[in-house]
């Protein structure tokens, strides 16, 4: 029961490190940047005749980006709605890694050192060509967690958008900008409970149960178990290796007798 517990919170742990995107995390001298910070908001724009969603580093609720008759492509962070009929319009950016090109493209701020951070999406279409998105993310430390953004479009198909959040100013030193990451923690607190699972499993079985030996070890058969898939899975890789080397070894063998 403990044991799928914690397989089942190791695989949670796998997705929540998956799910924070690398290129997000941005250094322009001594500044660092997380937009993480801001992948699980939706934030909102409007230019009449069209409202505009963007999760910035994350997937963006399609519901919230109108009604579409045919599906939507995967990827999208950002979308563009037709007011009057709720009707979807368009995808405005597709994260990295869903197939579309180019990459997402990072730069500061061009006001200053320390004031922010510009997004550059150039991969989704705009009446079949090219759509130019900037998003710019101005450092505001009175505002956290926005839910709203400006939009303006102009010429057609280049957009200018302005997010004013705290989350886009430079990540300080401490525990989110230095040393210890989530992953770490988890690890930690991992390790702790698998101590306490330990040894409050050998007290009970000791004195509770009074067994002596190997034998006060707790759930000891589903380790065993554990233990021979890890062998087997060690035997199996260092064949592997060994076959590879010697296909190697006799090929470069044979290029010597020639
Ligand atoms: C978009 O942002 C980049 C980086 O700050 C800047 O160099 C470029 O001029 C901007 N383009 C537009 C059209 O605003």
């Amino acid at each position: 029961m403990m044991t799928l517990f914690y397989l089942i919170l190791i695989l949670f742990n796998i997705i929540q490190i998956d799910s924070s995107l690398n290129t997000c995390r941005q250094t322009f001298g001594p500044n660092k940047y997380d937009l993480n910070q801001l992948s699980h908001l939706t934030i909102l724009g409007e230019e009449k005749p069209f409202r505009y969603v963007l999760t910035p580093c994350g997937l963006v609720p399609t519901n919230k980006c109108g009604s579409s008759t045919s599906s939507f492509e995967p990827g999208m962070t950002a979308c563009q709605e037709r007011i009057p009929d709720a009707r979807f319009e368009s995808a405005m950016g597709f994260l990295d890694g869903y197939g579309k090109s180019p990459n997402l493209l990072f730069n500061e701020n061009p006001q200053g050192p320390g004031t922010g951070i510009v997004m550059t999406m150039r991969n989704a279409l705009c009446n079949g060509h090219e759509r130019f998105v900037n998003v710019t993310f101005i450092c505001d430390e009175n505002i956290k967690q926005p839910t709203k953004m400006n939009v303006i479009e102009g010429p057609i198909c280049k957009f200018k958008i302005i997010v004013r959040a705290a989350e886009a100013c430079p990540v300080k030193g401490g525990i989110t900008g230095g040393g210890i990451t989530g992953g770490a923690i988890f690890i930690i607190i991992l390790f702790v409970l698998i101590i306490v699972y330990l040894v409050c499993g050998i007290i009970y079985n000791r004195y509770k149960q009074n067994q002596t030996g190997l034998a006060v070890i707790p759930n000891r058969s589903f380790w065993l178990l554990l233990g021979g898939m890890f062998v087997d899975g060690c035997k199996f890789t260092w064949n592997f290796v060994r076959n590879c080397a010697q296909r190697t070894f006799s090929s470069s063998a044979s290029y010597e007798s020639v």
